[in-house]
């Protein structure tokens, strides 16, 4: 009886070993910030967009005139793809926004952004 819990504890400690290792040897090379690697268009909202607008699920914007991400996350009908096109146009669009995105700088965004999205999102009163 002891002898098998031995040997079945043994086998666990191997296979954990083993899983272990692997694991390990996928990690990306360390020195990034987790946040950063998590959300890099959350990063870079927070670099960019933040001065005039609210990035974060909650909270005005510092700007009144600028919607809340979560505002324009969730309006209905917004997709990724309708998202993507509007903001590799935004230079196109109101004066305060004059600046041109890189297309990684768009994607990331567009995928920070939709994370905003949210069945029971409420406007602002
Ligand atoms: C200097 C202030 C300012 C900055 C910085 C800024 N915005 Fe805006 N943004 C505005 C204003 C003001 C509006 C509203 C314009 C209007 O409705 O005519 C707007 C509108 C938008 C809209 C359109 C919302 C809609 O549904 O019509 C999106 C999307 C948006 N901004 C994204 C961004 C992103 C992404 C960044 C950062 C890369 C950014 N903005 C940076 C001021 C700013």
């Amino acid at each position: 009886m002891e002898a098998l819990r031995e040997k079945t504890l043994k086998a666990w400690h191997l296979l954990f070993l083993t899983f272990g290792l692997t694991a390990c040897q996928q990690l990306p090379p360390a020195g990034g910030s987790v946040v950063a690697t998590a959300s890099p268009g959350h990063a870079f909202a927070q670099a960019s967009c933040s001065g005039c607008h609210a990035i974060e699920r909650y909270g005005a914007s510092p700007n009144p005139d600028a919607p809340t991400f979560a505002a324009v996350a969730n309006q209905a009908g917004l997709t990724a793809q309708t998202l993507t096109f509007w903001l590799g146009d935004a230079h196109n669009y109101p004066r305060e926004m004059e600046f041109t995105l890189g297309s990684r700088e768009v994607d990331d965004l567009v995928a920070y952004m939709l994370t905003l999205r949210d069945p029971n999102y409420r406007p602002p009163p």
